[in-house]
């Protein structure tokens, strides 16, 4: 993208003045930006968007990217739920179970979501009930790529997928029972570093559908990557979109009427319009590493410490000057581990700087815990036209707690 939607120092600033920290901060023109990128790559083509919720799930972020004609990923029967929120169109939630329950299963048959199923057994379940009708399977294409083994879901060993080797008893299986599957799908993984990888599980699918006599759709997933390090190249949805119409517009030539395709990006849409504001709240020389202490940790952003992943870390309150210092910037939660940054040159901090913890806007607040029986931070989403929106408040030490005791049922004597 040509366009720098960094958002300034100072607007950060100001929000972790009015707000507190830590924080959330959202920057609303990015995130419009980036579903505006995808949503014609594909002309001509009758390419449809999803977005993988997990990615981000505050209801105003939902409501904003929906608002830009995109549909919602869901893996979990409570991200079905909460998308119906925000469309009365069942068709528009794609919901890839993973270790579904029966109950879940009842209810999603219920709810009307395209449901994608990842498991011979879970197939013949859903099979089995008495109204179900048609679904999507997934499929394990023995492609797999991912920022990190722990995100890579196509590598034919990982858990996720029906294996091709097993596609023929799908089918039987459908036919058996009477029913159709409509649909094929296929996730590779999170932050694909190979694009090449994600065309070759294309052309496995696309070849694969052959067998499949009910298609009306085919989904090829998310993973596109996003940028943390300035060395990281930009994922270029242009060139991956050159790259994959041909094969799209020459499938298309067999397919019925209506026939759709389907992407399901998450951090595309939101991982670079998001910041975790934090202050200094410590200062020390250990033998050889300096901490700067700050008021978050790897609770609100755990994505440092399951994937050793790198964010850029800013200082706010310095942001123009050179950095001469090595810093390494450390949680607030009682474990060694938690640490943010390791050995980052920065300016020299002082006391209550605001650091910017950059790239932050996916998997950062989906996957916050209140360990240490901590606060969750407030989200803030800083809008097109320069206000602050307020999207998820914060709670004080003492509501956190009282929150607590009340959802345990617990009552003080
Ligand atoms: N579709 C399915 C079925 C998925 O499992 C995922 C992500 C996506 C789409 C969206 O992937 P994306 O476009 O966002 O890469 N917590 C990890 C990422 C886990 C992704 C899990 N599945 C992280 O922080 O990097």
């Amino acid at each position: 993208m040509s366009e720098d939607y960094t958002l300034s120092a100072a607007r950060l600033l100001d929000a972790a003045s009015e707000f507190g920290t830590p924080l959330y901060v959202y920057n609303e023109a990015r995130i419009k930006a980036q579903c505006r990128a995808v949503i014609r790559l594909f002309n001509g083509l009758p390419v449809n968007w999803l977005y993988a919720i997990k990615a981000n799930d505050n209801p105003f972020i939902m409501q904003l990217i929906r608002s830009e004609g995109i549909g919602f990923d869901t893996v979990s029967y409570e991200e079905v739920l909460l998308s119906k929120s925000f469309t009365t169109n069942p068709t528009e939630i794609f919901y890839t179970e993973n270790s579904m329950s029966d109950a879940e299963m009842d209810a999603a048959i219920q709810e009307g979501v395209i449901l994608n199923i990842g498991s011979i057994k879970r197939l013949e379940r859903f099979f089995q009930h008495p109204e179900s009708k048609t679904c999507c399977i997934r499929i394990n294409p023995a492609i797999g790529d991912g920022h990190h083994a722990k995100v890579n879901t196509g590598d034919p060993e990982s858990k996720f997928g029906i294996r091709i080797g097993l596609i023929g008893e799908a089918v039987a299986l459908a036919k058996t029972y009477g029913k159709r599957i409509n649909g094929i799908h296929a996730h590779i993984g999170s932050g694909i570093k190979d694009p090449e990888n994600l065309i070759a599980a294309m052309k496995v699918l696309l070849e694969l559908s052959r067998e499949f006599p009910d298609l009306e759709f085919i989904n090829f997933g998310g993973g596109m990557p996003t940028p943390y390090r300035d060395s990281d190249n930009a994922f270029d949805m242009k060139r991956f979109a050159e790259l994959a119409s041909p094969m799209l517009h020459k499938d298309l030539e067999r397919r019925p009427e209506d026939f759709r395709y389907y992407f399901e990006p998450g951090r595309w849409f939101v991982a670079q319009a998001g910041y975790l504001l934090t202050r200094v709240q410590t200062i020390k020389d250990q033998i050889e590493t300096t901490y700067l202490g700050t008021d978050t940790g790897m609770h609100h952003l755990m994505r440092p410490i399951i994937y050793d992943a790198w964010h850029r870390v800013v200082n706010l309150n310095s942001f123009n000057e050179a950095g001469d210092r090595l810093y390494t910037v450390s949680g607030n939660i009682c474990e060694s581990g938690d640490i943010l940054a390791f050995d980052r040159m920065m300016p020299e901090a002082k006391m209550n700087d605001v650091l910017a913890i950059c790239d932050a806007g996916a998997y950062g607040m989906t996957m916050a815990s209140q360990y240490n029986r901590r606060a969750l931070p407030a989200e803030v989403l800083l809008t097109e036209g320069g206000g602050t929106k307020l999207i998820r408040p914060g709670k004080s030490a003492r509501q956190t707690v009282n929150r607590f005791l009340e959802d345990c049922g617990f009552n003080l004597p």
